[in-house]
């Protein structure tokens, strides 16, 4: 028997040592949540895409009275830039969200699903989805959504 330790790495930021471009991206993420459908969480969760040509697709959570139909704002913004766009690899992705009392004070991360479809992008262009998560006292960055979903499953691993 042996024990596997896993390592991952979050940078933690200041919002204001964060460079304009980032600073850009989140602000992206904190306006998109004004375009969530949240009548039933009144969660605002908003996603700002950054693609390889410097544009960016933003996406917010949308919610259904039949609860599972909803959507996270991050596969929102997915699947919308996916659709539109499906030449343009993903090279960021900044994630915000506020209740009624305001924008969340510690960053929040991506649920699983997203995760796993976050990941079959990096696994789609050959390349790491750069993630930001804002939170008002500090920000996450990670290199990769590996370090949010170790032990990750991609098509490769159907192939032996
Ligand atoms: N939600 C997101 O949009 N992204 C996340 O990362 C976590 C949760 C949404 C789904 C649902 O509309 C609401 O927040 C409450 O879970």
């Amino acid at each position: 028997m042996r024990t596997i330790d896993l390592n991952i790495r979050i940078r933690e930021f200041a919002f204001d040592e964060m460079n304009e471009a980032d600073r850009y991206l989140l602000e992206q993420a904190k306006l998109a949540t004004n375009n969530a459908y949240a009548n039933y969480s009144k969660f605002y969760v908003g996603a700002a895409l950054l693609l390889a040509d410097g544009s960016v697709v933003i996406g917010a959570n949308q919610e259904n009275a039949a609860f599972p139909s909803g959507l996270c704002a991050e596969r929102s913004a997915i699947f919308a830039a996916q659709s539109q766009r499906p030449e343009q690899a993903v090279v960021a992705m900044a994630v915000a969200a506020r209740n009624e009392k305001g924008f969340l004070s510690q960053p929040i991360t991506p649920c699983g699903a997203c995760r796993q479809v976050v990941l079959e992008m990096e696994d789609r262009y050959k390349q790491p989805v750069r993630i930001l998560l804002y939170g008002e006292n500090r920000i996450f960055e990670l290199s990769s959504i590996k370090d949010l979903l170790p032990l990750s499953f991609v098509d490769a691993h159907m192939h032996g």
